[in-house]
């Protein structure tokens, strides 16, 4: 094994150690979308979603460019996966957008009433997302065992 293959099966590690944190913001930010304005007012629930999503998205940010640098979550090598890599790779880009574009509304105006849903939507793409990120991780390490690396 070399000190290559070492360095990207850490990585690959770390990445669903990541995704288990992620897991746990993404469930935090669910019940917050999930809010009632009956319950909060709309100019508390502002300051709470654009506080919680500031967090969310430095999160995530710093959580994509982990994956993007170097090789992508690890996985050198193997070009069985490469075509869902690129695939998984691409889907950071419209994630960015659409997850800074809620930041931006959300700090400059309370919720208008789909806010929520749309978060969750976002929420619900990020999750599918980093499930498939996951199940190539999970296939490219039990490759890895097969070949007694
Ligand atoms: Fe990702
Ligand atoms: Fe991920």
């Amino acid at each position: 094994m070399t000190t290559l293959q070492v360095s990207g099966q850490q990585k690959s590690q770390e990445t669903l150690a990541e995704h288990a944190e992620l897991r746990i913001a993404m469930d935090r930010l669910r019940v917050i979308a999930g809010a009632s304005m009956d319950v909060i007012p709309a100019d508390r629930l502002q300051i709470l979603l654009g506080h919680d999503l500031n967090e969310f998205a430095l999160r995530v940010q710093a959580h994509f460019s982990s994956e993007e640098r170097g090789c992508y979550l690890g996985i050198e090598g193997s070009p069985e996966l490469s075509g869902r890599l690129g695939v998984l790779r691409s889907q950071h880009e419209g994630l960015r957008v659409r997850l800074r574009g809620l930041l931006e509304e959300i700090e400059a105006t309370p919720p208008r009433v789909d806010f929520g849903d749309r978060l969750v939507g976002l929420l619900n793409d990020l999750f599918h997302h980093e499930r498939s990120e996951n199940e190539v991780l999970q296939e490219s390490m039990l490759r890895d065992t097969g070949r007694g690396a």
